[in-house]
């Protein structure tokens, strides 16, 4: 096990389309999420995609509750939920409803912005067991997915940005909010 070093906007590894895994229960691919595992841990994040780590492969780990139904507005109280891992995901939007909330990444330290993103979504992928993980969730739930996955896609949240006045220094945000 190995705490990684996190990639930072800038670097390559965070534009490219991340390799699918071809062997989900691999010992390389175990190998890998225990590095994730440790590393997010270390930065106490909510979670992690392999290119962040310099890892180029469709794995993504982020805490979130178990079942579908429950809903989470803060990143707090979702950070206490168990560690979810997911090899090869893909999500779909479920209705219309389009939300703006904070977004933050650790390869786009000391920054946040407001992101819109579809509210519910449905996302289906293995985990490591090759079990299928098949939820339909809402809210920062539904939010973590889409910012990880995106990950995979080489795309980080100021892509994703309407309004670029909006993208700022967390000390600037605490300073100035309200
Ligand atoms: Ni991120």
């Amino acid at each position: 096990m190995a705490i990684r070093k996190i990639a930072r906007m800038g670097h390559p590894v965070l534009l490219q389309v991340s390799e699918p895994v071809a062997d989900p229960r691999s010992p390389e691919v175990a190998a890998l999420l225990r590095d994730m595992e440790e590393t997010l841990e270390d930065i106490e994040g909510l979670g992690i995609a392999a290119p962040q780590v310099y890892e180029p492969v469709r794995v993504v780990i982020f805490h979130a509750p178990l079942d579908d139904s429950v809903s989470f507005t803060s990143r707090d109280e979702l950070r206490r939920t168990p560690l979810t891992r997911i090899i090869n995901p893909e999500w779909e939007p479920i209705g219309d409803e389009q939300v703006e909330r904070w977004e933050s990444c650790f390869s786009v330290p000391g920054m946040r912005g407001r992101v819109r993103r579809p509210e519910t979504i449905r996302y289906v992928g293995v985990t490591p067991e090759g079990k299928i993980i098949d939820r339909r969730v809402d809210g920062y739930h539904a939010r973590v997915v889409q910012h990880e996955i995106d990950h995979l896609d080489g795309f980080l949240y100021p892509m994703r940005m309407d309004d670029m006045r909006t993208f700022m220094f967390e000390t600037e945000f605490e300073h100035h909010r309200d």
